[in-house]
C-alpha cells in the first residue's frame, strides 16, 4: 500500500475505536471515509460491534457500507452518535474545507446533527488558512448555472465549473460544482453566509466549528486534535 493510503487508513482505524455497539454513525465519503466504512464492518463482522446503523452521505458510501455489512438507513431528525469523515483542508481550529469529492451537500447535512463529527486525514490535509491549497466547492444548482458562476463571481472572482471530461460533474442531488479559489484574506464565516445567499447556491463546502475532533496521521505517528 502506498505511504499516503497507510497513514489514512491509520487515521480512520483510530476514529473507528469510537464507534460503540448500538450507535447511528454518519459514514463519509471519499478515500479516507472508505477506510472506516471497512473497519466498522469488519467490526460488526467479527462480533467485536454489534447493533451499529449507519448513515451514508454518498450513493458510494452507502453501497460500499452495504457491501461490508453496515445496515444503512436514511437520515431523520434524530440526531447521530457520531460522524467520521475525510476533509481537504483542515485549520487550526478544525474549520475545513470539502467536497472535493463532491459530496459535501450530503456530508453537511447529515454531520451537523452528529454529536461528534470526527475527522480523519493525512498530514497533508493541515493548513494554516482554509483555501491554501484547495478550492471551495460550491454546490449549484442546474438550472441557470451560467447565471450563478457569474453571481459567483463577484463574490470569488477565481474559480471555474467543475468539468472533469466533456459534461460538467454532477452530484448525487443532480447539481453542478463551481470549485471557487479563495483570496489569501477573507472572512470565512462572513463569505459562507454571502454564498449561501447567492441564488442558485445550494451549498458550500465550508463546514465551519462543526468538528470538535481530527485523527491525523504522519509518518511519525497519528495526532489527536481537538477544536480548541
Ligand atoms: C467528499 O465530498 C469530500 O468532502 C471528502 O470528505 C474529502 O474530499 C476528503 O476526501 P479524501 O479522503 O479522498 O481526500
Amino acid at each position: 500500500m502506498p505511504e499516503l493510503e497507510a497513514l489514512k487508513q491509520e487515521a480512520a482505524l483510530r476514529a473507528v475505536t469510537l464507534v460503540r455497539s448500538g450507535m447511528r454513525v454518519g459514514l463519509g465519503t471519499g478515500s479516507t471515509a472508505k477506510y472506516a466504512i471497512e473497519a466498522i464492518g469488519e467490526r460488526l463482522a467479527s462480533g467485536d460491534l454489534r447493533g451499529v446503523v449507519g448513515v451514508a452521505t454518498s450513493d458510494a458510501s452507502e453501497a460500499l457500507a452495504r457491501r461490508v455489512g453496515i445496515p444503512v438507513e436514511p437520515l431523520d431528525p434524530r440526531p447521530l452518535d457520531l460522524a467520521i469523515d475525510g476533509a481537504d483542508e483542515i485549520d487550526p481550529q478544525l474549520n475545513l474545507i470539502k467536497g472535493l469529492g463532491g459530496a459535501l451537500l450530503r456530508e453537511k447535512l447529515t454531520e451537523v446533527q452528529a454529536r461528534e463529527l470526527v475527522i480523519i486525514a493525512d498530514h497533508t490535509k493541515l493548513v494554516t488558512r482554509l483555501g491554501e491549497k484547495a478550492p471551495l466547492p460550491v454546490e449549484i444548482a442546474r438550472f441557470g448555472f451560467l447565471s450563478t458562476i457569474e453571481r459567483l463571481r463577484q463574490l470569488v472572482p477565481g474559480g471555474r465549473l467543475r468539468q472533469p471530461g466533456a459534461q460538467p460533474y454532477v452530484t448525487d442531488n443532480g447539481n453542478y460544482i463551481y470549485d471557487a479559489q479563495l483570496p489569501e484574506r477573507f472572512d470565512a464565516a462572513g463569505l459562507e453566509r454571502q454564498l449561501k445567499g447567492t441564488l442558485g447556491v445550494v451549498e458550500t463546502g465550508f463546514f465551519l466549528g462543526m468538528a470538535q475532533r481530527a485523527f491525523v496521521a504522519a509518518p511519525e505517528g497519528v495526532r489527536e486534535l481537538r477544536c480548541p
